[in-house]
C-alpha cells in the first residue's frame, strides 16, 4: 500500500508552478471525439491519473492517443461508438462527459453511471433532462444508460441548478444538434468558458459562456484544432491555502488570480499577506488570523473544491470560524481526520464550527476523497511531527506531482509503499 508521509512544521519558500486545470482537462478530452477531421492537440494536460483514465477510454474507442508529457494529441478518425466498460467509466466522474460527446457524434450512446468522489449523492438528472430536451429518449437499465436520438434539435433548456457538468455535457450534445441550442442558468465556472472556447476553434458556434446564458448554434462539422488547458485555480487555491500557514514568500506560479479570487479575498480578511501579481501571487504566512464565516457557493463564489483545504486554515484562527458547504450534501469527510489531529471541529448539517487556535499533531489519517486528502495534506505540513496519510490514489487523481512540487520548497513529504 502507498502511502504519503510528512513532517510537519517546515516553513516553505520558492516557487510552486501550477499545471492545466484537471476539471477542463477532464472535459476537453472526452470532447475531442466531436472533430470529424484532422488531428486535436490539447496542451498544459496534467499528468493525473484522472487524466490517463480518459485517455484510456479514447484508446478503448478506437482513437489514437498520443501523449507527449503535458501535451496529447489526438486523431478521432478510427472511433467506434462502443459501449465504455463499467469497470472504466466507474473509476472517474468525468467518464459522464462521453454521454454528451457520443450523443452529440453519433446520436446514441450507452454508458454506466460515473464514479467519482463519495462527497454526496451526484445524480445527473439535470444531464439526461437537457439530452430529453434536444430530442433523446432515455432508457435506464440498472446503473446503465441507453441515451437515444434520431436527430438532435437546439431547445431552450433551463437548468434547475448551475451544474458544471450538465452545463457542459449539454454543449456537447447540442454542438452539432439542428438548430440554436440555450442553456438557462447556465455554470459559470472558468472551466465552461474553457470548454466553449475549445469547441469554437473546433468550428462550433458557442456565445455567452461564463454567463448564465449560453447559446449553441449547431454546426454540421467539426475538425481538429489545437487548445491550451487554462491553469488550475483549485490546484492554486489549495498551494495559496498552504502558503497562508508555512509559506515565506511562496509564490504560486502561472495562475490567473481572478479565477481565486473568493479566495484571495477571504485570505486578505484573515490576515494573511498577499503580493498579487498578474499571473502569480506571492503569500506569506502572518503571525495571527482572524477568524472567518465562509459559505461555497458556484463560481464566482467560494468554490467547494477549496472548502476542504480552507477547513484547515480556519483551525489557526483565534476564535470561532464557520464553513457552511452547500454544494454537496458529505464534503466533511476529512473533518473526524483534523479532529484527531487535535483540531476542535463541530458538524452541524451543512455548517462546520471551527474553535481555534489548536494546535495539530502528526497521526495517521485516510484521504477519504480527492480534496479530503488536499486538506489531510495541508494539516500534516503545519502538524508537529510524522502523520501518514492513506489511500493516497485520490490524490494522485487530481494534483500532478504534489510530491516533487512541494519538497522543491522546503516540505518534508515522501511516498511511501508499506
Ligand atoms: N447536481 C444534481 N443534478 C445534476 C447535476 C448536479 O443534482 O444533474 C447537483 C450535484 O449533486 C451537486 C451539485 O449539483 O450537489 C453540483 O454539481 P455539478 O454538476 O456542478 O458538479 P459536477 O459537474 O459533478 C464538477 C467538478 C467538481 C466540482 C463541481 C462544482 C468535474 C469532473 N468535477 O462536478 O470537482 O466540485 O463541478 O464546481 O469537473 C473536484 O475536483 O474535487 C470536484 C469534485
Amino acid at each position: 500500500m502507498k502511502v504519503l508521509q510528512i513532517t510537519g512544521g517546515k516553513e516553505l519558500s520558492g516557487t510552486i508552478r501550477i499545471s492545466g486545470a484537471k476539471n477542463s482537462s477532464v472535459a476537453l478530452i472526452p470532447a475531442a471525439i466531436l472533430a470529424d477531421v484532422d488531428d486535436v492537440t490539447i496542451c498544459n494536460v496534467p499528468e493525473i491519473t484522472d487524466t490517463d483514465v480518459l485517455s484510456d477510454i479514447l484508446t478503448y474507442l478506437g482513437a489514437d492517443v498520443r501523449r507527449a508529457s503535458e501535451s496529447i494529441v489526438i486523431s478521432p478518425g478510427s472511433i467506434q461508438n462502443r459501449e465504455i466498460p463499467e469497470e472504466l467509466a466507474k473509476r472517474l466522474r468525468a467518464s459522464y462527459y462521453f454521454m454528451g460527446a457520443l450523443l452529440g457524434k453519433y446520436g446514441h450512446v450507452e454508458m454506466y453511471f460515473p464514479g467519482g468522489c463519495s462527497i454526496g449523492q451526484r445524480p445527473i438528472n439535470l444531464h439526461l433532462k437537457g439530452f430529453e430536451s434536444l430530442g433523446a429518449t432515455i432508457e435506464i437499465i440498472g446503473d446503465k444508460y441507453i441515451v437515444d436520438a434520431k436527430e438532435l434539435h437546439g431547445a431552450n433548456i433551463y437548468l434547475d441548478f448551475a451544474s458544471v457538468g450538465a452545463t457542459i455535457n449539454i454543449m456537447l450534445a447540442a454542438v452539432k444538434a439542428k438548430g440554436t441550442t440555450v442553456i438557462d442558468n447556465a455554470a459559470k465556472e472558468p472551466e465552461i468558458v474553457n470548454i466553449a472556447t475549445f469547441l469554437n476553434n473546433m468550428g462550433a458556434k458557442i456565445t455567452g459562456a461564463g454567463t448564465s446564458e449560453v447559446k449553441i448554434v449547431g454546426v454540421s462539422q467539426l475538425k481538429g484544432c489545437f487548445h491550451e488547458v487554462i491553469p488550475d485555480r483549485i490546484e492554486a487555491g489549495t498551494y495559496t491555502i498552504i502558503g497562508a500557514l508555512v509559506g515565506h514568500y511562496l509564490k504560486i506560479d502561472n495562475i490567473i488570480p481572478e479565477h481565486i479570487e473568493a479566495l484571495t479575498s477571504k485570505l486578505l480578511e484573515m490576515g494573511v499577506e498577499l503580493e498579487i501579481g498578474s499571473d502569480y501571487l506571492i503569500v506569506n504566512r502572518p503571525s495571527k488570523y482572524r477568524p472567518v464565516n465562509m459559505t461555497t457557493l458556484v463560481f464566482p463564489g467560494f468554490p467547494t473544491d477549496l472548502q476542504q483545504p480552507f477547513t484547515v486554515l480556519a483551525t489557526r484562527c483565534d476564535g470561532k470560524s464557520t464553513i457552511e458547504e452547500t454544494i454537496y450534501e458529505n464534503r466533511f469527510m476529512h473533518i473526524p481526520y483534523l479532529n484527531k489531529m487535535g483540531a476542535k471541529i463541530e458538524v452541524s448539517g451543512s455548517v462546520a464550527t471551527v474553535y481555534g487556535p489548536t494546535p495539530l499533531t502528526g497521526t495517521e489519517v485516510e484521504a477519504t476523497d480527492l480534496r479530503a486528502g488536499a486538506a489531510l495534506v495541508t494539516a500534516a505540513l503545519i502538524a508537529d511531527g510524522k502523520t501518514t496519510i492513506t489511500n493516497i490514489n485520490h490524490i494522485l487523481r487530481g494534483y500532478e506531482n504534489i510530491v516533487e512540487k512541494l519538497t522543491d520548497v522546503g516540505a518534508k513529504i515522501e511516498e511511501v509503499e508499506i
